[in-house]
């Protein structure tokens, strides 16, 4: 089978660049094979392609189909029945269960919710005092995902699960961490001082929380809650059949993995670029001033500078550089190459991102591009497309903007120091490295006066 061109240097080398510097390999090949190209840092050759029309293809064709296999990385944590996973018929049957909760009216219902949670985080902030604004914004979109997804508020078994997610995450953020997941060989459980071994510990950990809440759930099912576990235990697919038990598990923390570090990211990110750029900031905090005291969350979620400003901060790093690879099933033609049935197709989203021809001056942080045009779902999609498209889009779309328009109007920040933050790999994902350190400068009460600062302590 002839694949188009791409890098030569063995798998090996081509894998450690992919680990330790994705943009950089991303671009090289760009650069050097141009819109498609093969990947040789996989088992299996993979084509990578960023233009609209071949993303359009790739995501919309009868010819290539997006099952679960290309996604082995995340069995370990998500387990076997986790969206990510399923193929086919599974995964349309299970995605048909889990989409209604996720509807964009049903979100929001959590619109309060997003707001009290920020403001309750925030005030544990520390006058003067430089901290990663990512390890706060983690807390609240845990917080968010714990009470909109499971119906947890605050308790024991909350913090716990908390405290397990955030650890077992960081242990496979860094580098060496990421390569444990690549290298299935390497995951060998040989006692609690193992490196995969720690690993999987911290999973059974988390397992048994998550059984015992599903159990205690199922004994006192509520028709009347509306977070989203209350919903599952209730749906019913066209045979009339629930999930089970083990499903549930693998779905819970397939969202609450996929839901809370993504976004965190993203909103550090935002928080970068507002800071970093103050004319941005001034025209976020002039419109969110126009609004009066204590607006409507839908009124922030339709305001137009403050969705350019999220669409912009998805474009230049897109929290999720890839989208999940997609397999042709029968010979199809891609910018010009015959791909044969099994080929593995990945969009880089990234690479889309930063074309030149769509986005002038690509490397600049420019808001305005999205008030000017309408980007196609091809040309823009931070959160892919077609059958596999992100399924928690509505309530990443409209909890960055809440949290964004809460901790704007109610606190002064500014970066720690001034320096350009650099994007670097956090896991799968694409993170401001060292967090964006901000410090809190005050209470701001409207229209941009500041009060003496209300802090306490942590
Ligand atoms: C800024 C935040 C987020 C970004 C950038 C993002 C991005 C993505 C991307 C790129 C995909 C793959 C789409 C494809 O291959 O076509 C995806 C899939 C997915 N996302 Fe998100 N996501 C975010 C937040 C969330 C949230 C809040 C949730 C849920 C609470 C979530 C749940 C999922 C799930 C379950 C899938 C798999 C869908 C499937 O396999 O059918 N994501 N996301």
């Amino acid at each position: 089978m002839k694949l188009p061109d791409g890098p030569k240097t063995p798998r090996f080398l081509q894998l450690i660049q992919w680990i330790g510097d994705p943009l950089g390999y991303m671009e090289s090949c760009k650069d050097k094979y141009g819109d498609i190209f093969k990947l040789g840092c996989s088992q299996r050759p993979i084509v990578m392609v960023s233009h609209p029309q071949a993303m359009q293809e790739m995501l919309t064709s009868d010819r290539l189909t997006a099952p679960g296999y290309p996604n082995e990385i995340f069995r370990p944590l998500m387990g076997n029945n986790s969206l990510f996973l399923l193929n086919e018929k599974s995964h349309q049957r299970q995605r048909k269960l889990l989409m209604p909760p996720f509807h964009g009216e049903r979100m929001f219902h959590y619109g309060q919710l997003i707001c009290d949670i920020t403001k309750k985080v925030t005030s544990q902030w520390v006058t003067d005092k430089p901290f990663p604004i990512r390890e706060t914004m983690k807390e609240i979109t845990m917080s968010v995902i714990l009470q909109a997804v499971f119906g947890l508020y605050e308790g024991e078994r909350f913090q716990q699960i908390k405290k397990l997610i955030g650890e077992r995450l960081e242990m496979t953020a860094t580098p060496l961490g990421f390569a444990l997941l690549s290298f299935p060989s390497l995951q060998q459980d040989w006692g609690p001082w193992s490196p995969w071994g720690r690993i999987a510990h911290k999973i059974r950990q988390i397992d048994e929380l998550l059984y015992a809440e599903i159990s205690d759930r199922r004994e006192q099912l509520d028709p009347s809650r509306t977070d989203i576990l209350s919903l599952l235990l209730l749906a019913r697919d066209e045979e009339g059949q629930g999930m089970t038990d083990v499903e549930l598990r693998d779905e819970l923390m397939t969202l609450l993995v996929a839901g809370h570090e993504t976004t965190a990211t993203a909103l550090a990110w935002a928080f970068y670029w507002i800071h970093k750029l103050p004319e941005v900031g001034k025209k976020l905090l002039d419109e969110l001033d126009s609004l009066g005291d204590n607006p409507e969350p839908m009124a922030i979620f339709r305001l137009p500078y403050l969705t350019a400003v999220c669409n912009e901060t998805l474009r230049i790093y897109p929290v999720a550089m890839l989208t999940f690879p997609r397999v042709v099933k029968s010979t199809v033609k891609i910018m010009g190459h015959r791909l044969e049935p099994g080929t593995e197709v990945v969009g880089s989203i990234y690479l889309t991102h930063q074309r030149e021809d769509l986005y002038p001056e690509p490397k600049q942080f420019k808001p305005e591009r999205f008030l000017g045009r309408q980007f196609s779902p091809y040309q823009y999609l931070p959160f892919g497309g077609g059958a596999r498209r992100c399924i928690g889009m509505a309530l990443a779309q409209f909890e960055m903007k809440l949290v964004l328009a809460t901790v704007l109007s109610s606190w002064k920040l500014a970066l720690a120091d001034n320096k350009p933050v650099q994007a670097k790999r956090r896991g799968i994902l694409l993170a401001p490295a060292g967090g964006v350190k901000m410090v809190m400068k005050g209470r701001r009460i409207g229209q941009g006066q500041t009060s003496e600062p209300v802090a306490s302590s942590v």
